[in-house]
C-alpha cells in the first residue's frame, strides 16, 4: 500500500463532443442515482484526497466549470479540443510546481471505483516504478478501444489507437480503459513532445507511454472490469449506468443490514443513508439527500427526498415527503400524505390523506385525515405551527401563518385562521340542523315528480 505522504492530483476530462445525447445539457452533466455523471468522477477521486482536481471543459461549457467549481475542483478551458493529449496539458498551469501523482480520468465514466484508482496509484509505487500505469481491459468487442501492446516483460510498450492499428495490433483484445496514473514529475514534459501525426490529426494522451519509454520508462497496465469504465454516450448507456449503479447502491444497503423485499424496484440516489433493521417494501422511490435511521419501516410506493427519517419512524404506503422533511422517532407517515419543509416531533400522527407543508407538528399530535396547512395565497409562504399533543380534526384547512398551542382540539372540518390557545377547543363549521321526517319527505316528492316525467313521456311516444 502507498504511504499517504504520496501526493495525488486529477485531471478529469470533459471538453469533447457530446452529440450523441442529443441533448442541450452537456454530457457529464447528465445524471445516474440523482448525480451528475462528472459528479461520480469528483466523488471518487476525492475519496483518495486528490488535489487538486483539474477539470478540463470545453468552450461554452459553462455547466460543467459551474459544477465542478461547486465540487471545489479547477477548472482549465481546453479551446479548441486537440486530443486527449492535449487536454491534459491544459491543467499543465493549474498543476505547475506539481510533483506528485497525477491521475487521469473521463468525465462520463461514472461507475469508476476508488478501491480500483487505488490499485492503479499503488502499481506506480512498485520498485519498477513506471512512469505511467494504465487501466487495461478486455472487452467483448474491442471494437474502437485503444490497443495495449506488451514487451517481453510485460511491461506496457505502446498503445495503438484503433483506427492506427495494423491487422496484428487489432487482434490484441488488451484495451485501454482510458483511466491512467502519470507520474507528475515527468508528465507534462512528456505530453508537451506528443504530435499529433495520426488518423485523426489529434494530440494522443494514449502516445505518452512510448514517449516515457524513449527516455528510459517502463509503464504498466493494471487490469479491471469492463463495467467499471464504461463511457456514457448515449442514452441508452445513460440508462445502463444507472442499472449498474442501482445494482451496487441495492447491495451497499442490503449489506448494511436493511431488508428491500424485492430489491430491484427500490431506487436510490448516490447519498441516501440507510440505516439497520430498516424495512423497505417494494416500490419506493429516494431523491437525493436522504436519511432513514435504524427501524424505520417504509411501505410501498412511497417517494422521498430531501429528508431525514427518525428511528422507529412508519411510512407510506403512497407517502410522498419533500425536501425539508424531518420527522422524529416514532412519527407516522401514512397513505397519500405529502410533506414538504416541515418538522414532525416524536411520537406525532400524519395517518391519511393530508398536505403539510411549511410547519411543525409537535410531539404526539394527531393531524386528521384530509388536513391542509394552507401554506400559500399566491405570493407569500407561511408557517403553520402545531403544539405537542395537539389533536387536529379531519378535514381542517389551517390557514397559515397561524398557532395551534399544546394539547389545542380543532373540531373536524374548520377553517382556522386564528391562533389557537393552549388546550382551546376550536371550530368553525356551521351550526348543524337536524329535520325531522325531512328525508322521507323529500324522497317521496322526488319519486313523485320523476312518475310525472316518466308518464308524460310515454304519451308523447305513442
Ligand atoms: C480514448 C483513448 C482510447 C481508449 C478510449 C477508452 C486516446 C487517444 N484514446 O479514445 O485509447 O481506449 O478512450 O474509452 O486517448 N476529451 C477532451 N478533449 C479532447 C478529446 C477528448 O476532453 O480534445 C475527453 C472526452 O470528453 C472524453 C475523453 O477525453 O471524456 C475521451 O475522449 P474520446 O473522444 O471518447 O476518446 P476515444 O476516441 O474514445
Ligand atoms: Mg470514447
Amino acid at each position: 500500500m502507498p504511504t499517504a505522504s504520496i501526493d495525488l492530483a486529477a485531471v478529469v476530462l470533459a471538453a469533447g463532443q457530446s452529440t450523441r445525447m442529443n441533448s442541450a445539457v452537456s454530457k457529464v452533466l447528465h445524471e445516474i442515482a440523482g448525480e451528475a455523471l462528472l459528479g461520480h468522477v469528483l466523488a471518487a477521486v476525492a475519496s483518495l484526497d486528490a488535489s487538486p482536481v483539474v477539470v478540463v471543459a470545453g468552450r461554452g461549457q459553462d455547466d460543467v466549470a459551474g459544477l465542478a467549481s461547486s465540487q471545489g475542483a479547477e477548472v482549465a478551458i481546453q479551446d479548441p479540443p486537440l486530443g486527449t493529449g492535449h487536454a491534459v496539458l491544459q491543467a499543465r498551469a493549474a498543476l505547475e510546481g506539481f510533483g506528485g501523482d497525477i491521475m487521469v480520468v473521463y468525465g462520463d465514466t461514472p461507475l469508476i471505483r476508488p478501491e480500483t484508482l487505488q490499485l492503479l496509484i499503488d502499481r506506480r509505487h512498485q520498485a519498477d516504478n513506471p512512469a505511467v500505469v494504465v487501466f487495461g481491459f478486455r472487452p467483448a468487442d474491442p471494437a474502437l478501444y485503444g490497443r495495449l501492446v506488451l514487451d517481453d516483460s510485460d511491461h506496457l510498450a505502446r498503445i495503438v489507437e484503433a483506427r492506427d492499428a495494423n491487422e496484428t495490433e487489432k487482434a490484441i483484445n488488451l484495451c485501454n480503459g482510458g483511466v491512467m496514473v502519470l507520474d507528475g514529475a515527468i508528465a507534462f514534459d512528456l505530453l508537451a513532445n506528443l504530435g499529433n501525426d495520426n488518423a485523426k490529426g489529434e494530440y494522443y494522451l494514449t502516445d505518452i507511454i512510448a514517449e516515457a519509454a524513449k527516455n528510459g520508462r517502463v509503464c504498466a497496465v493494471i487490469e479491471g472490469d469492463e463495467q467499471e469504465i464504461m463511457g456514457v454516450d448515449h442514452r441508452t448507456a445513460l440508462a445502463a449506468a444507472e442499472a449498474t449503479l442501482q445494482d451496487r447502491l441495492r447491495a451497499k444497503v442490503l449489506a448494511g443490514g436493511a431488508t428491500l423485499v424485492d430489491p430491484g424496484t427500490v431506487w436510490f440516489s448516490a447519498d441516501t443513508v440507510v440505516g439497520r433493521d430498516v424495512y423497505i417494501e417494494p416500490n419506493v422511490f429516494f431523491g437525493p439527500g436522504v436519511v432513514v435511521q435504524d427501524n424505520v419501516t417504509i411501505k410501498g410506493f412511497s417517494h422521498i427526498e430531501g429528508a431525514i427519517i427518525g428511528d422507529g419512524a412508519v411510512i407510506g404506503p403512497f407517502a410522498r415527503l419533500r425536501p425539508g422533511t424531518e420527522l422524529a422517532e416514532d412519527t407516522k407517515v401514512g397513505n397519500f400524505v405529502e410533506i414538504k419543509k416541515a418538522k414532525i416531533e416524536a411520537g406525532a400522527k400524519v395517518n391519511h390523506l393530508s398536505y403539510i407543508g411549511d410547519a411543525r407538528v409537535g410531539m404526539k399530535a394527531n393531524i386528521g385525515a384530509g388536513t391542509i396547512t394552507c401554506n400559500y395565497d399566491g405570493f407569500n409562504k407561511s408557517h403553520t405551527d402545531i403544539g405537542a399533543g395537539a389533536f387536529i380534526g379531519s378535514n381542517s384547512a389551517l390557514v397559515a401563518p397561524v398557532k395551534i398551542g399544546d394539547g389545542a382540539t380543532v373540531g373536524a372540518g374548520s377553517t382556522i385562521s386564528n391562533d389557537v390557545a393552549a388546550d382551546d377547543l376550536t371550530v368553525t363549521r356551521a351550526p348543524q340542523k337536524n329535520i325531522a321526517g325531512g328525508a322521507e319527505r323529500l324522497r317521496k316528492r322526488y319519486r313523485s315528480e320523476k312518475e310525472a316525467r316518466q308518464n308524460d313521456n310515454t304519451k308523447q311516444d305513442k
